[in-house]
């Protein structure tokens, strides 16, 4: 399996069976995007709530690729009514796709669909735990502040072994919450995301790999640069 960071909170995996799915892809007007959105293709695209630096360039990769859409309901609702191939689901909720398992989870954030002109409601943002066909489980929280059902929803039902963790403070947790929220979840790798995007989010993400060792050194923090792959 591959996770490649797309810069901010964008990730595409690609499993052991060659599915590639796209998380959160904002690509053309993320700075650091080390890809052209011509460049990627997927059959699946998660998206974690409606705003634009996540939402992204769905419905262009969509429209291109024919990549299904997982979404809350609120966004599947707009955007099967555009025609396109949606799975709406809500919080608490899993389905199928292919081999893999997707889990919708609570993020403790706002969401409107802020990428069309007349703002729509865009019901609840939201995380997934994706359950891949070996079994390794990886969790994009989506936008979030820390919250307590990480150690026990997140943590005791879903066990994700590799989290992925936004860290750039002031819209989502900075790092001294995410190291917290790192030691609630418990999983053997985080990939601390959403920083250093724009100047306002400017983090050092060594520092906050010290803050996660300090508090659990059997935690490993991999700091990948925009266009860096883990694999394993
Ligand atoms: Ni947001
Ligand atoms: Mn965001």
């Amino acid at each position: 399996m591959i996770i490649k960071w797309l810069g901010h909170s964008a990730f595409q995996i690609t499993t052991d069976e060659f599915l590639r799915i796209l998380i959160d892809p904002f690509i053309s007007n993320n700075p650091v995007a080390p890809v052209k959105v011509e460049e990627l293709r997927t059959e699946i695209i998660l998206v974690t709530h409606g705003h634009k630096d996540h939402f992204g360039d769905t419905m262009e990769l969509a429209d291109r690729t024919g990549a299904v859409i997982v979404a809350n309901h609120e966004h599947s609702v707009y955007l099967s009514q555009q025609g396109f191939e949606c799975i709406g689901m809500n919080i608490g909720g899993s389905i199928k796709f292919q081999d893999i398992k997707i889990t919708m989870v609570t993020s403790n954030h706002s969401s409107d669909m802020d990428f069309i002109e007349e703002i729509g409601a865009g019901g609840s943002s939201s995380g997934y735990i994706i359950e891949l066909e070996n079994g390794r489980k990886i969790y994009h929280s989506g936008d979030t502040g820390i919250f307590g059902d990480m150690k026990t929803v997140i943590r005791n039902i879903y066990q994700p072994d590799i989290a992925l963790l936004p860290i750039g403070d002031r819209f989502t947790m900075g790092p001294m919450e995410a190291s917290i929220a790192a030691q609630w979840i418990n999983p053997q790798i985080v990939i601390p995301m959403h920083y250093n995007t724009f100047p306002i989010i400017e983090q050092n993400p060594l520092e906050y790999a010290e803050r996660v060792e300090r508090l659990n050194p059997d935690i490993q923090v991999v700091v990948l640069e925009p266009g860096e792959e883990y694999e394993e």
